[in-house]
């Protein structure tokens, strides 16, 4: 009889939908111990397994023999020394990979709970400084300083206050909230608990998307074996009402509340009244998870001395779309979006040339191989008229066609839009039938009449140049205009296609005859 090892495979949900709960059987059948851990965030190797440190991926059933004997194809050497592992700086990840996501054991026995102690011993004012001091800005995607925020509510009496976390994980090409609740669910609810300490709130509530019941199940379970460990915090996981827009934070305030998701007008700031109308901290999974690293070294003494300007600490940041390498890579900012998508993310999976990358979501804009140099920092990206958001980047090859993109980005925005203001709510609706008339030529049918006193031209015979001028004008309107950043934002993705890719823009047929005349 063979001896008996000890075989790792992630229980997260990618490597569960590609056959890692049927791999895991196939080793136990044979003998094996198996422990299911997180995943280490490569997923393009997922189901990967790990014995002893060394790596094999992607595995199917017939790898199993092969593996054990030490013959498979599958190795891909130590997992730790994999360059995709070895180059990043894992704070937040710092687990990925390693532990059985919801034993405490292993949780307490990897450095967990010494930030919380460490918050108690301290208490409320110096951890507000050291947050502070850390540089740490909201990962959910705009980017506002944590401390700031913080100390907004802790400085606003009340009786009652709440902290709230946002994993609504809404945009496209993200994931690392998931895997961080998959993964390490006790550093969500040891950040939470150390936000309550900080600034007097004794309740948390965790709104996580309704398409993630894995991180609904772990985060439960955690709850139920960390409650004496995070008292007197107490948490609870709400499911989310699935729509994008319920991941703004107003939004997902009247959500929680059991409203329409519906968002509310700024001010009053959540932080002054939020939650039930009582000062609230909203912030996002990857905010809070990176609370209890940043407490137990002190604020100043890692995120400060890791990236660049304004932007400090590190991103976790999601490779996704048309890219060999995908997964979780986190790094501290200034890395270049070059080196993101060839050096570590090995090009295209098609292996075609890279068109456009949009990071940020469905508001990101699309930016074009020119601008690859751009290195990962808040301001970077705005003086690029482009935005990090949750750090999604998502890769398009040549074959993409980037009007039809623009069109998806006001389509996006009309379905999703909650219809409390015109710009977006009518705004959207306009921009799709804009962008059809501009490709058709200017003869696309309206889905609703155009008034011509409203535009001052008839729409039938409009140059495509007047509809562009339109378009321009109506995404101004937007940006300016919208109430949330869902409106204002969408002119992102719609200008950088316009601006970078104007010919995807042209009538289809005007297109095909000036490559017929160039072919002349
Ligand atoms: C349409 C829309 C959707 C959003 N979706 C999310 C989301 O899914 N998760 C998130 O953390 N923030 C999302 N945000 C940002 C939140 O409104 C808010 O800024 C964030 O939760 C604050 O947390 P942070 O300071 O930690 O980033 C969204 C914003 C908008 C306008
Ligand atoms: S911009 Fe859109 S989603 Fe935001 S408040 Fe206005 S209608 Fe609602």
């Amino acid at each position: 009889m063979p001896q008996s090892r000890i075989v790792r495979i992630s229980d997260d949900a990618l490597a569960r939908a590609l056959g890692a709960d049927e791999l895991a059987a196939a080793f136990e059948r044979k003998g094996h111990e198996v422990h299911r851990t997180s995943s280490w965030g490569m997923h393009w190797l997922e189901p990967l397994v790990e014995i002893e440190g060394m790596g094999f991926g992607p595995a199917n059933i017939g790898d199993v023999d092969a593996i054990l004997d030490g013959s498979s194809e599958k190795a891909i050497g130590e997992i730790v020394e994999h360059p995709f592992i070895a180059r990043q700086q894992r704070l937040t990840f710092a687990r990925a990979g390693q532990t059985r996501p919801t034993s405490l054991e292993d949780y307490l026995a990897t450095g967990g709970g010494i930030g919380l102690r460490r918050a108690r011993q301290i208490g409320p004012d110096k951890v507000l400084e050291e947050v502070l001091a850390s540089g740490l800005r909201g990962r959910g995607g705009a980017g506002f300083p944590t401390g700031i925020k913080w100390k907004t509510v802790a400085q606003t009496p009340a009786e009652q206050k709440y902290i709230v976390c946002n994993a609504d994980e809404g945009d496209s090409a993200t994931f690392a909230d998931r895997m961080v609740m998959e993964g390490d669910p006790y550093a969500l609810l040891e950040g939470m608990a150390i936000a309550g300490l900080a600034v007097g709130a004794t309740q948390g509530y965790i709104y996580v998307r309704s398409e993630y019941p894995d991180s609904i199940r772990k985060l439960n379970e955690a709850l139920k074996h960390c409650a004496p460990i995070i008292a007197p915090f107490r948490c609870e996981v709400r499911v989310g009402a699935g729509a994008y827009v319920c991941g703004e934070e107003t939004s997902l305030l009247n959500s929680i509340e059991g409203k329409r998701a519906e968002v509310r007008a700024k001010p009053p700031l959540p932080a002054i009244e939020g939650l039930f109308g009582r000062p609230t901290v909203v912030n996002n999974v990857l905010t809070l998870a990176a609370i209890p690293h940043i407490l137990e070294e002190g604020g100043s003494s890692i995120y400060d001395k890791l990236g660049v300007s304004r932007s400090k600490g590190t991103m976790p940041i999601q490779l996704a779309g048309n890219i060999r390498h995908g997964g979780l890579f986190e790094i501290a900012f200034g890395i270049t979006l070059r080196e993101l998508i060839y050096d570590i993310g090995g090009g295209t999976e098609s292996g075609r040339p890279v068109k456009a990358v949009q990071v940020g979501g469905p508001l990101g804009a699309y930016l074009h191989p020119d601008q690859f140099d751009i290195r990962f920092d808040y301001e970077e990206y705005t003086e690029a008229d482009a935005l990090i958001g949750h750090g999604g980047i998502t890769v398009f090859d040549d074959t993409a066609d980037m009007g039809q993109m623009a069109r998806f980005a006001m389509e996006f925005c009309a379905a999703e839009s909650c219809g409390k203001c015109t710009p977006c709510r009518i705004g959207a609706v306009r921009g799709v039938e804009l962008i059809d008339r501009i490709r058709a030529g200017g003869r696309a049918a309206d889905a609703v009449e155009i008034q011509p006193v409203m535009h001052n031209a008839p729409k039938q015979g409009r140059l495509p140049e007047q509809e562009i001028a339109l378009l321009t004008d109506l995404c101004e309107t937007m940006k300016y205009g919208s109430l949330c950043a869902l409106g204002g934002f969408t002119p992102f993705p719609v200008m950088s296609a316009l601006k970078n890719w104007p010919e995807d823009f042209m009538p289809r047929e005007t297109a095909a005859n000036v490559a017929e005349r160039n072919d002349a």
